[in-house]
């Protein structure tokens, strides 16, 4: 009785902790630190954002800065506009018919399969990570997008270094929920802490582009 109940709770633990398994081997396909053997600085300072890149481009980030009035959804193979038809609106929480908030709660909803924030709406349009046809920018245009002081909501490098390593929205990436399948929603491809060490190196070395 008692051995059963302990193999049970065991196979409990090891399912619960597949997802940060998960996000862990993502986080080891490459850290900042190995840039360091890139000698020449100004390559290297742009290798950080290339690295920084790899987050902003997933689709757990792009999926709200799409360049359309439509969010997307999943990703990969499984990467559509949103189903049903939504449009930012006048303030990115949505239209007056269809707000965000009427599905998207306060947190996520796993049994609804349900992502969820208490602040969850898209990032305008000058913030549109994507280009016409979907896809997410290149890193080259990403960084322009991103330093460019007319889209990016007047932030400065240490505002921006900030947002990444505090908006809620962004930390949400790593917490994504789960998906129609009961499978975690893949989280970026490397972990918070390497995202924010490419950001504050970046910053540091003065934020050029590749
Ligand atoms: C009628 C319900 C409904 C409304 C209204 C709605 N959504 Fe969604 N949304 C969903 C569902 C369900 C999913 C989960 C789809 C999935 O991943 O299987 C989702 C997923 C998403 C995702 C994908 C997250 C990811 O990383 O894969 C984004 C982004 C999103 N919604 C943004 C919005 C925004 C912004 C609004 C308001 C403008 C909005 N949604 C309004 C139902 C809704
Ligand atoms: C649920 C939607 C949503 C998700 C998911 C999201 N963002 Fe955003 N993002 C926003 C909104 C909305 C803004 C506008 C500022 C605000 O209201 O917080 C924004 C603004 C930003 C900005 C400000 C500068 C600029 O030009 O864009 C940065 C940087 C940013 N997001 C990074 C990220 C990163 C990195 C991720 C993924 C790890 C991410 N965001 C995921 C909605 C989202």
């Amino acid at each position: 009785m008692m051995t059963k109940t302990v193999r049970t709770l065991s196979l409990c633990l090891a399912f619960a902790a597949l997802p940060a398994f998960a996000a862990e081997m993502a986080g080891t396909l490459a850290a900042p630190s190995s840039f360091a053997s890139i000698s020449d600085p100004a390559a290297r300072s742009a290798a950080y954002f290339t690295e920084a890149a790899k987050v902003m481009m997933h689709p757990r980030c792009v999926n709200c800065h799409p360049a359309g009035d439509r969010p997307s959804q999943g990703e990969g193979a499984m990467s559509r506009l949103h189903q049903p038809p939504v449009t930012r609106g006048a303030d990115g929480f949505g239209s007056v018919a269809m707000r965000c908030a009427s599905c998207h709660q306060k947190a996520n909803f796993d049994p609804g399969h349900m992502p969820g924030h208490e602040h969850w709406h898209l990032a305008p349009l000058s913030m549109a990570w994507q280009d016409a046809s979907d896809r997410a920018m290149s890193a080259g245009e990403l960084c322009r997008a991103l330093t460019d002081r007319a889209k990016n909501g007047g932030m400065s490098g240490a505002a921006l270094l900030s947002h990444h390593e505090k908006a809620a929205l962004v930390l949400w990436a790593w917490q994504a929920g789960l998906r129609e399948d009961g499978t975690a929603r893949t989280p970026p491809p490397l972990t918070h802490d390497q995202f924010v060490d490419a950001t504050r190196r970046w910053v540091a070395a003065g934020m050029p582009c590749p």
